[in-house]
């Protein structure tokens, strides 16, 4: 035997098809079934999904249903630092129990021009304040109404109400709203102790915000946000977390070359966010990184527009890389995110058997309403456009460093580890979603666990052939009703 002969003593790794979870005694029911997990060290979760960091997965819209939804949504990185901190703001200032930008009137206004203002801002009452901010009284269009009858140029001053109901900054959703019931008012404007104008908390506000009671949201009440950086994008990392992100994913195909973790580690030491690193797929990977990170992402090449590992030779399978890099995070008590290949929930829920904390899809919820991009007709059926953030388009679009290594003068220089692709318009990512954690509460109930960690530690696998794998999909039979959850190799 010499040393290249040896070389073909190779160990086994498995992926998604070739396992399933072996069903134990239970008495969960799915429904009972908890899906509660951490992202990272600092950072829960209500549901255990993140969406991509990808120019037509995650923008502020998809982050914003995800949050809600109560998972995470990871802007991806090919806009400008500015558009990025735009993007933060935006989901911040989503479903915000204090308003910022309130629509005020002043008391020399006529009832005429308050009615036509509020009319065009889209607001039915407005707190009325001094050039100072200090709050007079509020008016609104049942003090409005009279006046508009008899003497359509009275001053505000003479029909607001000025006996006004205030609350302080450290007004909760629950006291606002026992206020509002209590005075039979629909806003109640914040205060500081001058009783100047600090925001305003409406009636409509809080009821939106109860309508979400799984979402995700920060100290301060504001829905959660993941950005993904560079590992050498120190500026744009700060950036980020100034303006709350709250957890940065250094995002890069190879998290273990040695640069891209000196990079992460400077990141890390510049910012208050969370910081999780990858992408890696060995236990060396993340021995190499478990000491300075808050999370480790785990997939080299698995994502359904990857093609990383033909065009480089190299990857892992995913659960096998997921239960390599797992052994290594529980020891330190740090999350692992299984990022690429879910393709059903079936995946996602292996991925957590195989010792990931949560979950990143990409492909899944490309097709949905909140993903960035239009619905395209082909052939008489709906599109959305779906690519590799190592394809050509992507990366000529942005700056692409995640998978460049110099900067191409002409297109026939890019060498690209990602395809342009279409996927099947899917609704909302709130049905989308509903069906992903709903078959992951199945697989809870077939294992017998009610918690995602009692879940990872009961659950076990079978190696199943192809002959397995080809009677777990629908056989012998023509579909002709399409299942919600299930297409076969769309
Ligand atoms: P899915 O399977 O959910 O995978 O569509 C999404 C994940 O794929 C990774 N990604 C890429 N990997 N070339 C790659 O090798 C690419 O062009 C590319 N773009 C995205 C990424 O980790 C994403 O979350």
């Amino acid at each position: 035997d010499g040393p290249f002969s040896e070389k073909l003593r190779v160990p086994e790794a498995l992926t998604f098809d070739d396992v399933l979870l072996r069903p134990k005694e239970s008495r969960v029911e799915p429904d009972d079934a908890d899906v509660k997990s951490r992202v990272s060290k600092n950072v829960e979760l209500n549901v255990p999904v993140l969406s991509a960091a990808m120019d037509t997965v995650t923008e502020s819209e998809m982050a914003i249903e995800m949050a809600r939804q109560g998972g995470l949504g990871v802007l991806h990185r090919n806009m400008e630092v500015d558009t990025m901190v735009d993007e933060i703001e935006r989901v911040k200032r989503a479903d915000e129990l204090i308003i910022r930008d309130v629509v005020t009137a002043n008391p020399e206004q006529t009832v005429r021009e308050v009615d036509g203002m509020m009319a065009r801002q889209g607001v039915s009452g407005a707190p009325v304040v001094d050039d100072d901010d200090e709050v007079l009284g509020i008016i609104s269009g049942t003090d409005i109404r009279p006046y508009l009858e008899v003497g359509d140029k009275d001053e505000v001053r003479e029909a607001m109400t000025d006996e006004v109901i205030t609350a302080t900054e450290t007004v909760t959703a629950r006291e606002a709203l026992e206020l509002m019931y209590e005075h039979k008012i629909e806003r109640v404007p914040i205060v500081d102790e001058e009783n100047h104008l600090t925001g305003l908390v409406t009636m409509q506000g809080v009821l939106q915000r109860r309508e979400y009671g799984e979402a995700v949201r920060d100290e301060d009440g504001h829905l959660r946000v993941g950005v993904a950086v560079g590992p050498f994008e120190t500026d744009r990392a700060v950036a980020a977390d100034e303006a709350g992100a709250d957890v940065l994913f250094i995002d890069c195909a190879h998290a273990h070359n040695l640069n891209v973790i000196d990079g992460a580690r400077e990141i890390k030491e510049s910012v208050d966010a969370d910081v999780v690193v990858g992408n890696i797929g060995t236990r060396e990977a993340a021995e190499d990184i478990v000491d300075f990170a808050d999370g480790l992402k785990v997939g080299i090449g698995p994502g359904s527009i990857c093609t990383t590992r033909v065009v480089s030779g190299s990857g892992m399978p995913q659960i096998t890389a997921i239960s390599q890099v797992a052994d290594v995070a529980t020891q330190h008590d740090v999350p692992v995110i299984a990022d690429g290949g879910i393709r059903y929930s079936g995946d996602a829920i292996k991925s957590i058997a195989a010792g990931a904390d949560a979950v990143m899809l990409g492909s899944y919820f490309a097709g949905t309403d909140e993903a960035p991009g239009r619905v395209i007709t082909i052939e008489g059926k709906k599109y959305k456009q779906y690519r590799g953030m190592g394809s050509v388009g992507a990366m000529k679009s942005g700056d692409g460093s995640r998978y460049l290594k110099d900067d191409p003068q002409d297109e026939d220089e890019y060498v690209p580890e990602g395809v342009e692709a279409a996927k099947p318009y899917k609704g909302t990512l709130e049905s989308e979603l509903h069906q992903l954690v709903g078959g992951m509460q199945s697989g809870m109930g077939y294992v017998g666990a009610e918690t995602i960690p009692a879940f990872k530690e009961r659950s076990e696998f079978v190696r199943i052939s192809p002959a397995g794998q080809q009677e777990s999909h629908a056989h012998d039979v023509m579909i002709t009703d399409e299942a919600p959850n299930y297409s076969p190799g769309e």
